[in-house]
């Protein structure tokens, strides 16, 4: 989709569709829509008096052949109250908008913002917000397929330095789009092979330096606890290493390592899952994806800062040679665990790629992983949940995390959980013992093998991907938090 600045006055320009939106208020008919009103002879003013016209978030009220316009359609759609309306609010409902058009056959629109969103900012939230609403995840479709991509965004009525933020949010969009393109895809078309394949083509393209470690590679490096999974599934696993390096980088200066869960199916292995929506399972890959994508964006945008996103993949398979719950493994880390469930197997896997980053040099570690159903029961799809024992590492993602719109809540990770992972037969055990506490015994179990770098978890197992399409969204895939990680990325140095 071309998206570009126009200076054309929103009454002059001939379009298939004029976006704009109003607030749930008093009187929602203000400011610029004021004078786009005065141009349709009072009709907005109408429609609100008649309660056609309300404000309410993602309201949509499309008019047709609006008089006094050269637009053949005007849609204006709801952005909530004013005092709750943020960047995240405008990036939803321009892609809403641009949704809602989509399944019209529209193909041209023209953004047009309110008095108060002309910054790049804003101008960067419409771009993320439409390229992410253009996705759709039906490649394998081969009749009927959905709505046809929308051509061109013209943006009206922006300060004029607002072009940079249309670069920078498709440079975003089209990271998180990457991402969420490698998660969609069936587990019988993204096999770890495949992924680290689609990794290496990526950093090749974007001049990134990537490393693939093979089976042979990886069993050197004598990571016992990835392995452990692998060994139950014919398809290999691969740990793949990319790196982002600035031009001023001295050495000893901060690595910011970026580890993602990459299980490009998860049957549970032995401790094996109910038939009921096991096909969700290839998204249990969605971490990984997100650091292949934060990685594209950020060969683009060139943080201050050296990232190296490290990402180990396997399939989790109950084949001949699966490993079976009481077995004991001894990570690359060189402490051992008792594998009590096969399905707690992100933990493992996740356990050898932090140990695989710090020895890389990482010295700021965040992993993201579809880690637990339990983060689900805590939150639900609408937070992901955050695990740190660093306060001000936490805090600056937390921030960014807010920066970005990609909404998350902290969990706690008090002394007192580790009793739960502590091991009988061995070092530690892959589940908590007694009850409760799911998502934070998997975190605490990660701490294990991060020492005492600052280190954060994101459980995305509530947020990785929309069961059912939202307006804002295809269904499949989200693409979180590959927003937050590029902020984090982009202010490393100066926060
Ligand atoms: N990939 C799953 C977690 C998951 C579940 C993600 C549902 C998204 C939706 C993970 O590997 C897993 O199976 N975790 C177990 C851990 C348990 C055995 C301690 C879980 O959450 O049930
Ligand atoms: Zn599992
Ligand atoms: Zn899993």
């Amino acid at each position: 989709m071309k998206i570009s600045l126009d200076s054309q006055a929103a009454a002059a320009i001939e379009t298939q569709a004029l976006v704009t939106y109003v607030f749930e208020e008093d009187d929602p008919i203000n400011g610029r829509v004021a004078d786009l009103d005065k141009s349709t002879g009072g009709l907005l003013r109408r429609l609100s008096k008649n309660g056609e016209l309300t404000g309410k978030s993602l309201e949509m009220t499309l008019i047709h052949a609006p008089a006094g316009l050269k637009a053949e359609r005007l849609l204006i759609v709801g952005a909530g109250k004013r005092d709750k309306f943020s960047l995240a609010e405008l990036r939803k409902l321009s892609g809403a908008g641009l949704r809602f058009l989509k399944t019209r056959g529209v193909k041209r629109v023209a953004f047009f913002v309110r008095e108060t969103d002309t910054n790049p900012g804003a101008a960067e939230a419409v771009t993320e917000g439409s390229l992410l609403a253009d996705f759709e995840g039906d490649k394998y479709k081969t009749g009927q397929k959905s709505d046809a991509p929308v051509e061109s965004a013209a943006l009206l009525g922006w300060q004029a330095d607002a072009g940079q933020g249309i670069d920078r949010g498709r440079i975003i969009a089209e990271g998180q789009n990457l991402a969420r393109e490698l998660a969609n895809e069936p587990s019988n078309k993204m096999t770890p092979v495949m992924l680290a394949e689609r990794a290496a083509a990526m950093a090749r393209e974007e001049g990134l330096a990537c490393e693939v470690l093979d089976e042979k590679r990886i069993a050197e490096m004598k990571m016992g606890a990835l392995l452990s999974v692998a060994q139950g599934s014919v398809e290999p696993a691969r740990v793949i290493a990319i790196t982002y390096t600035p031009a001023n980088y001295a050495p000893g200066g901060p690595v910011l390592g970026l580890v993602g869960k990459a299980v490009t199916f998860d049957t549970g292995g032995i401790s094996i899952k109910p038939a009921n929506d096991m096909d969700k399972m290839k998204f249990d890959m969605c971490g990984g994806a997100a650091m292949i994508g934060t990685m594209r964006a950020l060969a683009r945008l060139k943080p201050p800062v050296k990232v190296i996103a490290v990402v180990p993949a396997t399939e989790n398979m109950p084949g001949g040679k699966a490993q079976k719950p009481g077995d004991i493994q001894t990570s690359m880390s060189g402490k051992t665990i008792e594998v009590m469930n096969t399905d707690a197997e992100g933990r493992l896997i996740l356990a050898d790629a932090v140990t695989y980053a710090r020895k890389l040099g990482c010295t700021h570690l965040v992993d993201a992983a579809t880690l637990t159903g339990a983060i689900v029961v805590a939150l639900a799809g609408i937070n992901t949940g955050v695990f740190g024992t660093n306060q001000a590492f936490t805090d600056r993602i937390l921030a960014s995390a807010n920066a970005a719109g990609d909404k998350m809540w902290p969990m706690p990770m008090d002394d007192e959980y580790r009793e739960m992972i502590k091991g009988t037969m061995a070092d530690i055990q892959n589940v908590g013992s007694g009850k409760g506490g799911g998502a934070i015994t998997g975190a605490m179990f990660i701490r294990e093998f991060v020492d005492d770098v600052p280190w954060v978890h994101l459980d995305i197992a509530g947020t990785a991907w929309f069961d059912d399409a939202k307006p804002w969204m295809a269904k499949g895939a989200t693409g979180v938090p590959v927003r937050t990680l590029v902020d984090l990325a982009m202010n490393f140095n100066s926060k």
